[in-house]
């Protein structure tokens, strides 16, 4: 183990640690098994139907969409599905991830969705210009999300929108948070879990010791949403509107917000809020009727 202190680690240690992580197979299984029923990520199709409902009107042509850190495209084939007609190019940096994607838009026999190995860095080099781009549970994977997302606007469309879906807030290091994801989790994770904490214990290990995971660089603490949102206003990237909702199981999600457990964060991000003003109200509405959980809209 290193020894590190977690903001010593640089963009490219992290970058490097995402590459390692991303090509094991263990990992990747996981998103190979992703449509299992008991995951419904119904927040997506929800945040992302009223989105492009607002950019279609707003643009009058199809929406032409990134899915940054896509891995096996969720939200690029949420997109597809929402508006089958809409550009949508795919991006992320393990072949492995990509290679699920393929095989499912070969299933869904969708030949139009562009898929690009890169890290995101190196493709917001690119000159290409798109309407929106989704950040879904990817954020946490950089060390400086401020950063990432002013290079992505400087590739948008004026009146274009940045999702970011599916990031921790700093709730999830709350002992309240973390006693009921151990009752949430099978036996065998509960059972893994008591057994590292003797290990901790009897090592006399800081509590982070055996844990942190440079690729998940910033759920050691849980991203500070709402600084997050007041540093890229300084930026010139505005919220048009911030969520806090309970993801994870869906038993759980209906109960997670009367323990005040939204953990989880989507910010849609614009350059100029005067543009979407009126939407606003409406994609509000439709996000809050739809969503199967209570949430909090900042
Ligand atoms: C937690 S997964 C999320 C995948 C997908 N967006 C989803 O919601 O299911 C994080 C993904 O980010 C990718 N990733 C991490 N760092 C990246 C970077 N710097 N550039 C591009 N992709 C990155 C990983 O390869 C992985 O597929």
């Amino acid at each position: 183990m290193s020894s590190k202190d977690w903001h010593e680690y640089s963009e490219d240690e992290i970058l490097q640690a995402n590459i390692e992580k991303y090509q094991r197979d263990d990992i990747v299984k996981f998103y190979e098994d992703f449509e299992e029923p008991r995951y419904t990520y119904i927040e997506y199709q929800i945040i992302l139907a009223a989105v492009l409902r607002a950019l279609r009107q707003k643009l009058g042509r199809p929406v032409r969409a990134v899915d940054m850190c896509g891995g096996a495209g969720k939200a690029a084939f949420i997109i597809k599905s929402i508006q089958p007609d809409s550009e949508v190019t795919l991006v992320d940096l393990s072949d492995k991830m990509l290679d699920i994607a393929r095989q499912r838009a070969a299933k869904l026999c969708l030949d139009d969705l562009h898929i690009v190995e890169a890290d995101a860095f190196s493709f917001l080099e690119q000159e290409n210009e798109y309407d929106l781009f989704v950040y879904s549970s990817a954020l946490h994977h950089f060390k400086n999300p401020v950063e990432l997302l002013e290079l992505s606007a400087g590739r948008m469309h004026p009146q274009g929108m940045i999702v970011t879906i599916a990031d921790p807030t700093t709730l999830i290091k709350s002992r309240r948070y973390r006693f009921f994801q151990f009752l949430a989790t099978n036996r065998e994770t509960k059972r893994h879990l008591i057994k590292e904490c003797f290990q901790r214990r009897a090592t006399k290990l800081p509590a982070h010791g055996q844990s942190f995971d440079v690729a998940e660089y910033q759920t050691y603490t849980g991203i500070n949403d709402h600084q997050l949102c007041q540093n890229l206003s300084q930026a010139n990237l505005h919220t048009l509107l911030h969520l806090r909702y309970p993801a994870g199981e869906p038993y759980m999600t209906k109960i997670m917000p009367y323990l005040g457990l939204c953990w989880a964060f989507s910010t849609i991000l614009c350059l100029h809020p005067d543009d979407y003003q009126a939407d606003v109200q409406v994609m509000k509405q439709s996000i809050k009727s739809q969503l199967p959980f209570r949430i909090r809209f900042y």
